[in-house]
């Protein structure tokens, strides 16, 4: 059946004591809210509608950089849940099936958890997800008798033995989209908050002789964020997830604890990650290749055998084929790799493609931006770019071709070419030395007088 998404992000998240929207805060270097449109994706929703309040416009920003299809509506007065969902109605006008709700600031609901309760829907009208909470602070309750879900108490709302039920209300739930706004429409607001309780919409679908069913999951992966604390706590608990499916995948993890993913890191079987290592977003590597110690890699894809490091950094846009070294102290930045070439030391290479073997010495540089535009440098496969060479793009260095090193190359240089760009050497015998002499007379004397 067709489902679709509805995102609850228009919080403030006050207790973040932050000028950033809370759901833009980051795990795993992806915002909270692109985290919940990622969990969802696993169900290949029909439509996804993220619900915006305050920091609207950051957020559609985050929204539609992660799916330009997904649809942003404004919820202009934080009214409550159910006037949040309320929202999305138009939104949805004309899409059949289901709607499943989440919240932007709760990053760890799993995919299965979310096709459970897709298919927990052909038992209920609406179904709820649940967790048994070690401590159930001021979580909604759920009120199950006989198997079935009666209604939602909310904390504030709740009676001593109703506070003494463990099991709680996640936030995610799932119903036919026109029987949610249809429910919707009859939620009030006359509880201990005056809000509009989306969790009411339970208590009206059993009084309409509807059922209302609970699909549990482990209480982590209802885990929400509020404060920074709790921040960084939802950040070592990914961390520790992500190293150890790592470990699961046949990743070497030289020591675990000091590698640090991102949400979306995709690390291939048998390849090495030494330590303190960070990736940032988008990052692939491939089976086989190595990173080394201290190396700080995203926006990469680093094929088979490469091997990166120590001490490298790759930015958006690297692209490192086969067998490919990048060393110590090298910055590659919007740049293809061939096969086998080879960037070892005190680089920076920006917005160039660097042919099959090509060889660059110790200090080469692109210098890609005129201070106005980006300019690509292009280099031939086998070429050989002598030490500290500058290469002034636009350029084109041709096939097997070699600079001189410390050459300013500011033309192309054809194929099998040597271009040197540097002022000729000139040596004086015996001059060192007389010059030397002469100074340190000069240095005798002022200590005298
Ligand atoms: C809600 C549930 C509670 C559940 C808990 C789980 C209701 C009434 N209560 O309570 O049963 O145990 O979540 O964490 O639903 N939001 C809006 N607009 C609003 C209000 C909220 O977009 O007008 C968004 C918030 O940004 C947040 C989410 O909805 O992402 C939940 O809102 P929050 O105020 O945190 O609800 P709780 O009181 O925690
Ligand atoms: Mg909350």
């Amino acid at each position: 059946m067709a489902v679709s998404l509805v995102i609850l992000a228009a919080g403030q998240g006050s207790r973040m004591l932050s000028d950033l929207p809370k759901v833009l805060h980051p795990i795993g270097a992806t915002p909270l809210v692109v985290h919940a449109m990622r969990a969802g994706r696993a169900l290949d929703p029909e439509r996804v509608v993220v619900v915006v309040g305050h920091g609207g416009a950051a957020v559609a920003r985050s929204v539609a950089e992660e799916d330009p299809e997904a649809l942003v509506v404004t919820q202009e007065v934080q009214l409550g849940t159910a006037n949040a969902v309320a929202q999305a109605r138009g939104a949805l006008a004309g899409v059949d099936g289901d709607v499943i709700v989440l919240y932007g600031d709760t990053p760890f609901i799993q995919p299965d958890t979310l096709v459970q309760m897709q298919l927990a829907r052909a038992a209920h009208d609406v179904v709820v997800l649940g967790f048994e909470a070690v401590d159930p602070g001021r979580y909604g309750r759920l009120v199950v008798q006989d198997e079935k879900l009666e209604r939602i108490v909310e904390f504030k709302d709740a009676s001593e033995d109703e506070r003494a039920i463990t099991l709680c209300n996640s936030g995610v739930l799932c119903a036919d989209s026109a029987l949610l706004f249809d429910l919707i429409s009859e939620v009030g607001n006359a509880n201990s908050s005056g809000e509009y309780y989306l969790t009411d919409i339970v208590a009206l679908a059993r009084g309409r002789g509807l059922s209302a069913g609970v699909v549990s999951c482990d209480e982590a992966e209802t885990l929400g964020i509020n404060t920074r604390a709790e921040l960084v706590r939802a950040e070592a608990a990914f961390q520790k997830r992500m190293r150890a499916e790592a470990l699961e995948a046949g990743v070497a993890l030289l020591a675990p604890e000091t590698v640090h993913f991102a949400q979306d890191t995709v690390i291939g079987r048998d390849a090495v990650v030494e330590q303190f290592v960070v990736f940032g977003p988008g990052v692939t590597v491939e089976t086989g290749a190595q990173i080394r110690a201290f190396s700080h890699i995203e926006g990469a894809h680093i094929s088979r055998g490469a091997v990166v490091g120590p001490y490298a950094r790759l930015r958006p846009g690297a692209e490192l084929a086969e067998d490919v070294r990048v060393g110590n102290f090298v910055e590659i930045k919007n740049a293809a790799l061939g096969e086998g070439a080879k960037v070892n030391h005190l680089s920076y290479v920006g917005d160039a493609s660097v042919g099959a073997r090509a060889n660059l010495g110790a200090g080469t540089v692109t210098c890609n931006y005129d201070g106005v535009s980006k300019h690509h440098t292009e280099i031939g496969e086998d070429a050989f770019i002598g030490s500290s060479t500058m290469l002034v793009a636009p350029v084109r260095i041709g096939r097997a071709a070699l600079t001189g090193s410390g050459s300013v190359i500011t033309s192309d240089v054809p194929d099998d070419a040597l271009a040197l760009g540097r002022s000729r050497q000139e040596t004086k015998a015996g001059l060192g030395k007389r010059l030397m002499d002469r100074l340190r007379a000069v240095k005798a004397a002022q200590k005298k007088g």
